[in-house]
């Protein structure tokens, strides 16, 4: 089974970029215009991080279609910007990821990282009982329903209503009820109560162009409390632009054959085309410059890197 974390194993690098490593301390999605052209609600204000963007509730016309209570814990809206330059981030969401089908077959494709590591790290950032943690791009819930067993509270946001569906579903039968699935983006999701402890998003933020990614970052910055934790897994490229072929060659040639089981060649040559994966070297000031000190970059294969990140 090949996941998106490659297993190449001449490339790994793994380093504290924190000289002093920093002490751990102890919240549509579609702009579906038609739907905020039928809407009774006006236009408001939304904190953008330092910025203020005009959006269009339709938050109670998302739970109405979706058949669920985001809306009874008030922990967050479904807002759509309507500028004509803001992003639909369902049509950057990854088509296969809004379809049920694919969505059924995901965590067989995906494989089934073990959390444990991200839960251990949590934890020893001071993390417990009383922690809230927000997982953006919360997929199937592989990260996120186990999450809920180790602290106070677990925000599931995706912007993918058929992910959603599974989630909810599966955080049903487990009877959780420190567990909230938000239909929302990197860009829509607006946190409610007490700043998070943590946030947590895997294989998601590559979705969105820079311009946007660096957005997010922000905005997500702005949510967490200071000294809060940042985990990040993504396909970030460390590698220089010369470097691109021989990289892309290596990693193609693990990719699966079985699509049923793993990321195959056409999987990974998707992503490159389609996709928004950035250099390490344009990555790591996008975190900096949203707020964030590095305590631990670690990177697979030269695309694939993991993050701990702290708010300053
Ligand atoms: C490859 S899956 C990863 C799911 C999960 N994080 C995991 O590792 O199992 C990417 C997820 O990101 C979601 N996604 C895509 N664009 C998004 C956005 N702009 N905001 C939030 N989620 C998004 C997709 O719907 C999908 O569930």
């Amino acid at each position: 089974m090949t996941s998106l974390s490659p297993k190449l194993d001449s490339t790994k690098s793994s380093r504290p970029l924190s000289a002093a490593s920093p002490k751990c301390r102890s919240g549509t999605p579609r702009t579906d215009r038609q739907n905020i052209a039928a809407s009774d609600h006006s236009p408001r204000p939304i904190n953008f991080g330092a910025e203020t963007l005009v959006v269009a509730d339709t938050r109670n016309q998302q739970c109405r279609r979706l058949g669920h209570d985001p809306c009874q814990s008030g922990s967050a809206r479904i807002d759509n910007m309507v500028e004509p330059w803001t992003i639909d981030e369902l049509d950057h969401a990854g088509h296969e990821h809004l379809d049920p089908a694919f969505v059924a077959g995901f965590d067989d494709k995906q494989g089934h990282p073990d959390p444990a590591d991200d839960l251990a790290v949590l934890s020893s950032c001071g993390l417990g009982k009383e922690s809230t943690v927000v997982d953006l791009g919360a997929g199937t819930g592989q990260f996120a329903l186990r999450a809920a067993r180790a602290f106070g509270k677990v925000i599931a946001v995706d912007v993918s209503p058929a992910m959603l569906e599974v989630l909810r579903n599966r955080a049903s039968e487990l009877g959780l009820d420190n567990f909230d699935c938000i239909e929302a983006g990197f860009l829509s999701y607006e946190h409610a109560g007490p700043p998070a402890d943590a946030v947590y998003t895997r294989n998601a933020l590559h979705q969105l162009p820079d311009f946007w990614k660096a957005l997010a970052l922000t905005r997500i910055a702005a949510f967490m409390r200071s000294g809060g934790v940042l985990r990040l897994h993504d396909l970030i490229y460390d590698f220089q632009p010369s470097q691109a072929e021989a990289v892309f060659t290596r990693w193609l040639s693990h990719a699966a054959t079985d699509p049923t089981r793993g990321y195959t060649r056409e999987d990974f040559a998707e992503h490159i085309h389609t996709e928004h994966s950035t250099f390490r070297w344009l990555f790591e000031p996008m975190l900096s410059a949203a707020g964030f000190e590095i305590a631990t970059a670690h990177f697979d294969g030269s695309v694939y890197g993991t993050y701990t990140c702290i708010k300053a």
